[in-house]
C-alpha cells in the first residue's frame, strides 16, 4: 500500500496515513487502501497520521478536476468506505494530532471511539471551499454533538481545539501519549468477549440511511456550481476566494 503503513500486534491493526505531503490530503486511493487495510473485520483497528497532522481533508487539488457525476462518485465511494469502518464487528479508534478537518474529520467520526493530542484542530471547512461534506460528515456530527452545534460548526465551517471537542463530546479522551492509550484501549477491547463488543456497536451506532443519501446527492450537485470552482481555485492559489452568494436557481427552483 502506497499511501498508507500497516502494523499488526496481536489482534490489534493500526493503520498510520503516510502521503506525501505532510498534512496527510486524502485522495480516493488513500481512503481505499484505508478500507482494504481494514477489512479482517476480527481486529481492532486504529487509524492515526504518521505525519504533521491526522489529516487536513480530501485533497483539494482534485477537486479541480471533478465534475457532477464524478464528485457523486468520488461521495458515494468514501461513504462506502466510512460505512464498513462503522459497521464492520470490531471497534476502530482514531488517534488525532494536528488536523483533523473535513474528510479527516468525517473519517475520525466514523471511528467508534477519537482520542486526541492536545495540540489538535477539528472542523468541517468544505463551506469555505464552496461545497459540503460529503463522507457522512454532516450525519456524523449531527448525531455526535446534536443538530444545532452541527449546524453552526459545518454552516460557519468553524475549526475547534481539543477541549471544545472533549466538551462537546466529539472525544473520548485527551492525551499528550494519545496513540499509546489507543493501544491500550484496543487492548482492553482484545480482551473483552468478541461477541457482546460486537453487538453493542452495531446497537450504538445505528445510523438515518436516508439522510446519509442526501447528503451524497447535494455534494454532486456542488460540483454544478461556479462556487465550487472558485473555492478550490482560490485554496490552490492561495487567496481569498469570492463567492457568489446569491441563490443558484438550477439547484433550488
Ligand atoms: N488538500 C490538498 N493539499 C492540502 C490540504 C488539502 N486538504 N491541506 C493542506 N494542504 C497542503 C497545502 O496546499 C500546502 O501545500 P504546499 O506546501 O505545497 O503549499 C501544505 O499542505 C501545507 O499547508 P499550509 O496551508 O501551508 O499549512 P498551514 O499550517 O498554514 O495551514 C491548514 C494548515 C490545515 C489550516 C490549511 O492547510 C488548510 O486550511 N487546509 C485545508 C483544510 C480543508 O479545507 N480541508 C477540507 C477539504 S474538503
Amino acid at each position: 500500500m502506497k499511501n498508507i503503513i500497516v502494523e499488526k500486534e496481536g489482534r490489534i491493526l493500526k493503520v498510520l496515513i503516510n502521503r506525501e505531503k505532510k498534512l496527510n490530503p486524502l485522495d480516493m486511493e488513500t481512503i481505499e487502501e484505508i478500507g482494504e487495510a481494514l477489512k479482517d473485520e476480527s481486529y481492532i483497528g486504529i487509524i492515526a497520521g504518521n505525519n504533521k497532522a491526522f489529516s487536513a481533508g480530501a485533497d483539494i487539488n482534485a477537486f479541480l478536476g471533478l465534475d457532477p457525476a464524478t464528485a457523486f462518485d468520488f461521495a458515494r465511494r468514501g461513504h462506502e468506505v466510512m460505512d464498513f469502518i462503522e459497521e464492520r464487528q470490531m471497534p476502530v479508534i482514531a488517534a488525532i494530532h494536528g488536523f483533523a478537518l473535513g474528510g479527516g474529520f468525517e473519517l475520525a467520526m466514523a471511528c467508534d471511539l477519537r482520542i486526541s493530542h492536545p495540540d489538535a484542530y477539528f472542523g468541517l471547512p468544505e463551506i469555505t471551499l464552496g461545497i459540503i461534506p460529503g463522507f457522512g460528515g454532516t450525519q456524523r456530527l449531527r448525531r455526535l454533538v446534536g443538530e444545532n452545534k452541527a449546524f453552526e460548526l459545518a454552516s460557519l465551517g468553524s475549526r475547534i481545539d481539543s477541549r471544545t471537542a472533549l466538551q462537546l463530546g466529539i472525544l473520548s479522551e485527551i492525551s499528550e501519549k494519545y496513540l499509546e492509550r489507543a493501544g491500550e484501549i484496543g487492548k482492553k477491547y482484545e480482551s473483552l468477549p468478541y461477541e457482546s463488543l460486537a453487538y453493542i456497536k452495531e446497537l450504538t451506532r445505528n445510523k438515518d440511511q436516508d439522510l446519509f443519501g442526501r447528503e451524497k446527492e447535494y455534494f454532486g450537485n456542488m460540483f454544478k456550481t461556479a462556487n465550487q470552482k472558485e473555492g478550490a481555485s482560490a485554496f490552490v492559489e492561495k487567496r481569498t476566494p469570492a463567492f457568489n452568494s446569491s441563490i443558484n436557481k438550477n439547484l433550488f427552483e
